[in-house]
């Protein structure tokens, strides 16, 4: 049976670490400062930036929330956006994403000051992470790289099979397994028998966004599963992209959903918040 990845502990650990940070910084009279927007009141950003507002607290983080209107235009984010650049008391700028869809994400996400996205999501800051430059990395990918690292497990050399090509996740994931010197196939929706592909895989790095689509079938013995899908299913139980009872029995290690990669995002965030004050 595999070993079950704590995402966690693991969070709480980085949290801990970082809290420990925060209060030396604030010893030395530097507060780190984070403001987080959020556009509308689509409920399931509100919960995401409840948390991280949260997660802010605890670690000894200011946060400064922007709740805006719906109709709030293109224009009026990116004067707020600017406003934020200006600010010498402001580290972190977040803009919760999905936007209303009169505002261009793109637009917006350039807007950020690289110094301050600390959501990695800037064409700045993935260029920096292509080329092996110091820059902000996207949370997810960044706290999967904690969850392997910290759980003992071995990246370089290893066959490292990414199924999903999203500019959040799927490409940092591959571009940071890259760097830590794994050999990196990314696999999407186009991929040809992907059983075959992702069955090569010694760690399977699973982000689709389709309820249990990665059986045993597709997962060789004694892989490391890592499941970055989030799904409610029809009883109101959480899933992830790998059916996690088919495959656990086969795998070294899994992360569990929820408990595994989920956690990680936030305390990534909370880490580049941190961060940014540099
Ligand atoms: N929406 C879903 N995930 C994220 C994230 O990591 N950052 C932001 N800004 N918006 C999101």
């Amino acid at each position: 049976m595999a070993n079950i990845i704590d995402g966690k502990a693991i969070s709480a650990q980085i949290k801990e670490e970082l809290k420990e940070k925060v209060a030396v910084m604030e010893a030395e009279g530097r507060q780190v400062t984070l403001a987080v927007i959020q556009v509308g009141s689509d409920p399931a950003s509100s919960v995401y930036v409840g948390n991280k507002k949260k997660a802010c607290a605890y670690i000894g983080i200011r946060s400064l929330s922007y709740e805006l209107e719906e109709k709030t235009t293109e224009e009026e984010l990116l004067v707020l956006i600017g406003e934020l650049n200006n600010r010498e008391d402001v580290n972190g700028i977040l803009v919760q994403l999905p936007l209303p869809s009169h505002i261009e994400e793109d637009k917006i996400i350039k807007a950020i000051r690289p110094e301050k996205d600390v959501d990695g999501f800037h064409p700045q800051s993935v260029g920096a992470l292509c080329i092996g430059q110091p820059g902000f990395v996207s949370c997810t990918p960044a706290g999967i790289i904690q969850l392997l690292k910290r759980s003992g497990i071995e990246i370089a050399g290893k066959e490292c099979v990414v199924v999903g090509r999203s500019n959040i996740v799927g490409k940092p994931m591959a571009l940071l397994l890259l760097r830590e010197n794994a050999t990196v196939t990314v696999a999407h929706s186009k991929t040809k028998d992907l059983k075959d592909v992702t069955r090569r895989a010694d760690i399977l790095v699973v982000a689709v966004g389709r309820p249990k689509m990665i059986t045993k079938e597709y997962v060789k013995e004694g892989a490391v599963v890592i499941d970055v899908g989030i799904h409610r299913n029809a009883g109101n139980k959480l899933c992830g992209d790998v059916d996690y009872d088919d495959v656990a029995p086969i795998c070294s290690a899994i992360t569990p959903v929820p408990g595994g990669v989920g956690p990680m995002t936030i305390a990534m965030l909370m880490n580049n918040c941190v961060e940014s004050i540099k």
